[in-house]
């Protein structure tokens, strides 16, 4: 982390940026192809969104790019503008019944909380909360907790792979198996994945994952995916019909209306959009390799797991987990006790220090993320910060 790389951003150089796991932040490079794509799109727009002059394949390209990181290939992956889109899509494309569960964590997002309650409410079905215990330390427990709430009527697990309240890893991998055992659905919500830790999605053999391409892997607003089974795609149907879309798509083996799959065309075709910030998720891509991002990434990593060591000395406060399951470049850091929206606020007002500050259940929290662009000056400032607000 250094200068040159905060340089490369457009973020505001005069506040301590610690929250890039809201938003995320796209580097100049980035967002000027960005802009090119708008460009182009605005000289031409019957021409660039004509399927027969070169969209079908600009936005496969992504596709095969996005693929490439992701362990899979292009046809099972579609871009949507953003996690909760694609989640939604597989939300209310699963057929559930009156009593059908859907069990999922207390670490789960709190609009996708709301897109399964409102699933519920149309379908009759019930959402089952467990508790993951905190500090979580060892998988077993994890494993042991969701494996508690499994019932016969269990026909959905949704789970975050990062969470957002409490930056958790949730290790998801055995317990995805289990539900397979059990003809359970798996649904994972990878908003923070991407570009933040590594994923194999044929790998982890799941059957619906959704994740954003603008929060760590740094590409436009707008830019997210959603990942489906092969053999499952013919379950999904688009939360819009639009040209993409055919009566008979569900039939095997069937072409959709632009050449690709009946799954690909019906999510990809719908209506008129800009489609910038997907097809700019190749540059993403390739800017994080050209900058050698992993690096970049490790020494992130080490400056927040250090500030929230040096947290935790300060408040005596235990961290929510072991180091296995925290987020590489994001913890969650207990804090006593307090108003946290007044912390929050003063932060900014104070001290040009934007990071969440919020209170989940008992706890207080203040959510660090650390990216290329920071530096140990700002996690310091940090600190400081708090223990002056917080009466350290
Ligand atoms: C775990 C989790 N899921 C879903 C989302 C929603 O992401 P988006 O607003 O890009 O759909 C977030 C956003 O921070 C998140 O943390």
């Amino acid at each position: 982390m250094s200068e040159n790389l905060a340089r490369q951003f457009l973020l505001d150089e005069t506040v301590v940026f610690l929250n890039h796991g809201s938003y995320g932040a796209c580097p100049r490079p980035v967002f000027e192809a960005w802009q090119s794509w708008q460009r182009l799109l605005e000289s031409q727009p019957v021409a660039f969104l004509d399927p027969k002059r070169g969209y079908v394949e600009r936005m496969r390209n992504s596709r095969e790019a996005l693929a490439g990181e992701l362990g899979t290939s292009a046809d099972n992956v579609v871009g949507v503008v953003n996690a909760t889109a694609g989640l939604n899509i597989v939300a209310q494309s699963l057929k559930l019944a009156p009593g059908d569960e859907i069990l999922t964590t207390d670490h789960e997002y709190a609009a996708l909380e709301k897109t399964w309650a409102y699933v519920c409410r149309r379908t009759g079905a019930v959402v089952k909360s467990v508790t993951v215990p905190l500090p979580l330390t060892r998988e077993v427990d994890f494993t042991a907790a969701v494996l508690d709430g499994m019932s016969e009527r269990t026909r959905v697990l949704f789970l975050s792979h990062i969470t957002s309240p409490t930056a958790l890893v949730f290790p998801i991998e055995s317990i995805i198996a289990e539900a397979k055992r059990r003809g359970i659905w798996t649904v994972i919500d990878g908003a923070h994945t991407p570009g933040h830790i590594p994923l194999d999605l044929e790998a982890l053999d799941v059957d619906f994952y959704a994740g954003n391409c603008h929060k760590w892997m740094m590409a436009p607003k707008g830019s997210a995916f959603l990942y489906v089974r092969p053999d499952l795609q013919t379950m999904i149907d688009p939360l819009v019909i639009s040209h993409g879309w055919t009566a008979d798509n569900k039939k095997p083996g069937a072409v959709g209306p632009f050449g690709n799959t009946p799954f690909i065309d019906s999510l990809e075709m719908q209506g008129t959009r800009d489609p910038s910030a997907w097809m700019t998720v190749v540059e993403a891509i390739r800017f994080r390799h050209a900058n050698d991002w992993n690096e970049v990434a490790r020494r992130c990593r080490d400056l927040a797991q250090a500030t929230a060591a040096e947290m935790a000395a300060v408040t005596g406060l235990r961290p929510l987990s072991a180091p296995q399951f925290c987020a590489p470049q994001m913890v969650a850091m207990p804090i006593p006790p307090c108003d946290p929206e007044w912390v929050h606020d003063t932060l900014i007002s104070d001290y040009n220090i934007e990071i969440p500050v919020f209170r989940w259940k008992d706890h207080h929290i203040a959510r660090l993320s650390v990216q290329g662009y920071n530096n140990q000056k700002q996690t310091e400032a940090l600190v400081h910060a708090l223990k002056v607000l917080l009466k350290l």
